[in-house]
Formats: C-alpha cells, sequence, structure tokens
C-alpha cells in the first residue's frame, strides 16, 4: 500500500512538473522563428496601377492601420477582453522608427503571402494574402512606398502584449505560418464577371473572410470550405466598440438578400446604407472607391454561391 501511495505520488509528481513546464515554455521562451525570404517583385509605376494599390490600400490595409489621424501609423486591433492580450496593427507610414522602413519590397510581399514578418516571427493569422494577384500584390506595395497623404511620417509606437492562450496557440503551432510555393498568380479577367467576382469577394477584398462563420473555421486557401460560406455571423467589432455579427449575403430569400435590387447592394457595399435607410455597423468597411464594375462583378457571384441559414453568432462578447 506504501509502495503505491508512493508510486502514485512520483506520477502526480512527474505530472505537475510537465504542466508547470510546458507552461513556463509557453510563457517565457520566445516565439518559432521562421525563414524569411526577400521575393522577387517589380513595382509598376503605371497610374492604372497606382490608382488600384492605392484602392486596394485605402480599404483593405486601412481598415486596420489607419488611425483617427487618418494615418496609417497603426490602431489598437484586439483588446485585452478578446482574450488575445492587447494587440496592435503596426505603423507603415514614411517614420524612420517604423518597421516598415527595414523591409525591402520582397519582405512585405513574403509577410502578405505567409504571415512571416522580417524578424522570422509569425504576425498572427489575420493579415494573410495567400491569393491575392502578383499585380495587386505589387500595386499595395508601391502605394506603401509613394507620397500618399496616410503614409506622411508619423512617430506612432505600438507595444502588443499577447496573452497566455495567443502564446499557447502561436507556440504550439495552431496559427502557422502559410506555405509559399512561389507560383505565378493572376487574377482572372474583368470580363469573365463571374470569376472575377469571386476574386474580388475572396481575395482581393476578402468579404468571405468576414462573411463566413468565424475566422477560426475559415479555410483561408479554400475559402469555399469555410464553415457557413458568405452565411454570416462572424463577430466583428465596430469604430465605436460594439461588436456585431457579420450579415448572411448569400440569396437566402429572408435572411440573406435574395430579395435585394443590385443597387441596393451597390449602396450597402460603398455607402454601407441598408435598403431600409439605417446605417451599417463600422465593422463593415465602406468600399466607396471601388469602381461600378466590381460591385457588379461580386454581386453576380454572390448569386452563384449556395444558399444558406445564416450562421448562429457565437455567443461571445
Ligand atoms: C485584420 C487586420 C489587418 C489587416 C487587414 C492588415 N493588417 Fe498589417 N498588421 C496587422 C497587425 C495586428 C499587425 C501587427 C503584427 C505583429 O505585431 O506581429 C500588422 C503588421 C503589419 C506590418 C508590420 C510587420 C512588422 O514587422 O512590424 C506590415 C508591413 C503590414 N502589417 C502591412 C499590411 C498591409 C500592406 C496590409 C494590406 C494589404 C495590411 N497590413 C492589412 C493587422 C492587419
Ligand atoms: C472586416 C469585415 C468585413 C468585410 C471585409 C466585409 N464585410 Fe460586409 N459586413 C460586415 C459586418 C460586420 C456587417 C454587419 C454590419 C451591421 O450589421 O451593422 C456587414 C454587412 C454587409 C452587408 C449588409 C447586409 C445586411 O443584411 O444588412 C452587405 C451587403 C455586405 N456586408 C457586403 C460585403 C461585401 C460585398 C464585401 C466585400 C467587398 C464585404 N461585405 C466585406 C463585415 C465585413
Amino acid at each position: 500500500m506504501k509502495k503505491l501511495l508512493k508510486i502514485l505520488g512520483i506520477i502526480l509528481g512527474v505530472i505537475v512538473l510537465l504542466i508547470a513546464s510546458t507552461a513556463a515554455w509557453v510563457k517565457f521562451t520566445d516565439f518559432p522563428s521562421y525563414e524569411v525570404k526577400n521575393l522577387e517583385v517589380k513595382l509598376p509605376t503605371d497610374s492604372l496601377s497606382l490608382v488600384n494599390g492605392a484602392k486596394i490600400a485605402r480599404t483593405v490595409c486601412a481598415y486596420c492601420h489607419q488611425s483617427d489621424n487618418g494615418k496609417f501609423d497603426g490602431k489598437l486591433f484586439s483588446d485585452e477582453s478578446e482574450g488575445f492580450g492587447e494587440i496592435w496593427s503596426a505603423n507603415l507610414t514614411h517614420h524612420p522608427n517604423a518597421n516598415i522602413a527595414k523591409y525591402s519590397d520582397g519582405e512585405i510581399a513574403y509577410l502578405l503571402r505567409t504571415g512571416i514578418k522580417r524578424d522570422g516571427k509569425m504576425a498572427g493569422p489575420f493579415m494573410l494574402f495567400p491569393k491575392l494577384s502578383d499585380d495587386d500584390l505589387a500595386a499595395v506595395i508601391a502605394f506603401l512606398r509613394s507620397d500618399a497623404p496616410e503614409l506622411e511620417a508619423s512617430e506612432a509606437e505600438h507595444h502588443t502584449r499577447y496573452s497566455f492562450l495567443a502564446k499557447a496557440l502561436i507556440k504550439f503551432g495552431v496559427f502557422d505560418p502559410l506555405e509559399y510555393d512561389g507560383e505565378p498568380i493572376a487574377a482572372p479577367a474583368a470580363t469573365d464577371q463571374i470569376a472575377f467576382g469571386r476574386y474580388l469577394a475572396t481575395r482581393r477584398y476578402d468579404c468571405s473572410g468576414c462573411h463566413s462563420a468565424s475566422f477560426e473555421t475559415n479555410n483561408i486557401l479554400e475559402p469555399e470550405k469555410s464553415v457557413g460560406y458568405f452565411a454570416g455571423g462572424n463577430i466583428l467589432k465596430g469604430h465605436d466598440g460594439k461588436y456585431v455579427a457579420s450579415r448572411n449575403i448569400t440569396q437566402h430569400p429572408s435572411q440573406g438578400i435574395g430579395k435585394w435590387t443590385e443597387e441596393q447592394f451597390k449602396n450597402a457595399v460603398r455607402s454601407g446604407i441598408r435598403p431600409d435607410g439605417t446605417a451599417l455597423s463600422t465593422a463593415m468597411p465602406r468600399f466607396a472607391l471601388q469602381d461600378e464594375a466590381e460591385i457588379e462583378a461580386i454581386y453576380a457571384y454572390l448569386k452563384t454561391v449556395p444558399v444558406l441559414e445564416t450562421t448562429i453568432a457565437k455567443a461571445s462578447h
């Protein structure tokens, strides 16, 4: 009996020790490091590409990087209460102290394709554009190098503090960087309306990322396999700090936008006004810079997406 107790004691001791050392490892060791690559990118100089890059950056990157002063100098992305710690986006302006000043064009491209920063660490899983076309990617980088007013030097500095949970997720490889296979990526021609609309809705503007059930169940490489594809339910925060669930934008007649006209859809997407005249939360970006043909292509593509009932929003917040 005594012997059995002793053995049990030893086993328990080993388990406690294992848990404590794993916890210490999660808490105190550095994040895993990955190889950094400097991809080949040729920045465009023609005005059409520059306008395109500015348009993408001012809608997509602006959503997380533009602060209240209008500059892309970073803002609070996720606060303590959301469970991952206090996460700030980065200062992307031309200030010499901003990290981006050290990045080559090819390193920015690698970050956006894989999530791997110049220091070899993984930026969270929220800034991934693995299938953005090579031309769009280069156009965005050209914008970042331009003298646009949003990029005028700002000395803003931010300090991210990850929670234990976030550290554990990163260290156990739940948030792994994406592989980069070097295959050239081209966007479909605008004349191929449905394919172009799919590209815009899943790649260039990532409507599907927000409009599927949850970032946790999204499939970044094959968005159609995301849970509740375009059926909404993902919880997002507006500038007012209030959380809202993204909406069902499949053709469901009552829960989705099956009864909306194309005009009503354009109004909601570009100006944030619903058919009943109410305004959408700023958790939904405004796509006011996008041209008619882009919004029409997205609308045409959404008509081909399977009709689903709205995903029940997670009961958080
Ligand atoms: C969903 C939010 C989100 C979007 C959209 C987003 N970013 Fe970020 N970005 C972040 C966060 C958060 C960080 C900080 C990551 C970190 O500190 O590890 C960041 C960091 C960066 C960094 C700095 C990395 C470093 O080493 O300091 C660059 C460069 C960057 N983003 C570029 C872009 C560009 C270009 C776009 C648009 C194509 C974009 N981001 C879109 C959230 C976002
Ligand atoms: C960053 C997340 C995000 C992105 C990206 C996004 N949306 Fe939204 N969208 C939302 C949220 C959240 C709502 C709900 C806002 C509310 O209820 O006030 C919404 C609402 C809408 C609505 C209104 C639906 C209704 O029933 O009222 C439409 C239409 C819409 N989005 C279309 C789009 C399209 C098209 C794109 C891509 C071009 C897009 N969204 C990209 C988050 C996003």
